[in-house]
């Protein structure tokens, strides 16, 4: 049986709002989370280790069994898929929403609207089923510009308290998603029956009901 058991985490937000959930389940990480440069921490469990990870890449590593768990974003996995896994649990972290902002009574557009964002597929969807035609454009980060700078005529992005658009001029408009974060699970590691894993799934699945 495989020895150690690694959490893939989702670094910023996700990440701080994963520690309290961990440690209420008893595994906390005892390097200096906040400071180190190290991407596999140890933690309290000598059979447990937590890797920092971008969000994109958190399935990759649970759908190759490189981690057991996941921890990750709504958006994530309906962005880039959810096969490979199980998802185990929504744990009501890190809540927030996939929403269409832009320029507050912009003018409006002719022909077909400009649209840039990371979430492409979700996008695309989601215009689609309104029979919208749109232009996608994949940017990486600080959506907020496109408008700003011409670029799109509207963003499609992750919105929590709504001060990065409102810090940038833009307002919201529709809301596309309800996001939160899911514990996602390796196929095989499930079947290897691990008695410590399933009560560590088990238990934060549990927290957050
Ligand atoms: C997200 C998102 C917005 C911001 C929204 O970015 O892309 O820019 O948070 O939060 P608010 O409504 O509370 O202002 P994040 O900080 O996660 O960085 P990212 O650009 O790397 O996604």
């Amino acid at each position: 049986m495989k020895k150690n058991i690694v959490v893939a985490l989702t670094k910023g937000r996700i990440l701080k709002e994963s520690l309290p959930l961990l440690a209420d389940a008893g595994v906390e990480p005892v390097e200096p989370i906040d400071t180190t440069r190290k991407l596999l921490l140890k933690t309290n469990h000598q059979d447990i280790k937590l890797a920092i990870l971008r969000g994109a890449d958190v399935p990759t590593y649970v759908r190759y069994g490189s981690a057991d768990l996941g921890i990750v974003g709504r958006d994530i996995l309906l962005e880039y898929g959810s096969e490979g896994f199980y998802e185990a649990a929504d744990l009501g972290i890190a809540s927030c929403r996939l929403m269409t902002a832009g320029i507050p009574n912009s003018s409006p557009h002719v022909g077909t609207v400009r649209v840039a964002t990371k979430f492409v597929n979700i996008t695309r969807e989601h215009f689609a089923r309104k029979g919208k035609q749109i232009e996608l454009v994949k940017l990486y980060g600080a959506l907020e510009l496109a408008p700003l700078m011409n670029l799109a005529d509207l963003i499609v992005d992750l919105v929590d308290t709504g001060d990065t658009l409102s810090a940038n001029g833009l307002v919201p408009f529709e809301e596309i998603l309800a996001i939160s974060s899911r514990l996602i699970v390796n196929k095989a590691s499930i079947r290897q029956n691990n008695s410590f894993l399933l009560k560590f799934i088990d238990s934060l699945a549990k927290l957050s009901e």
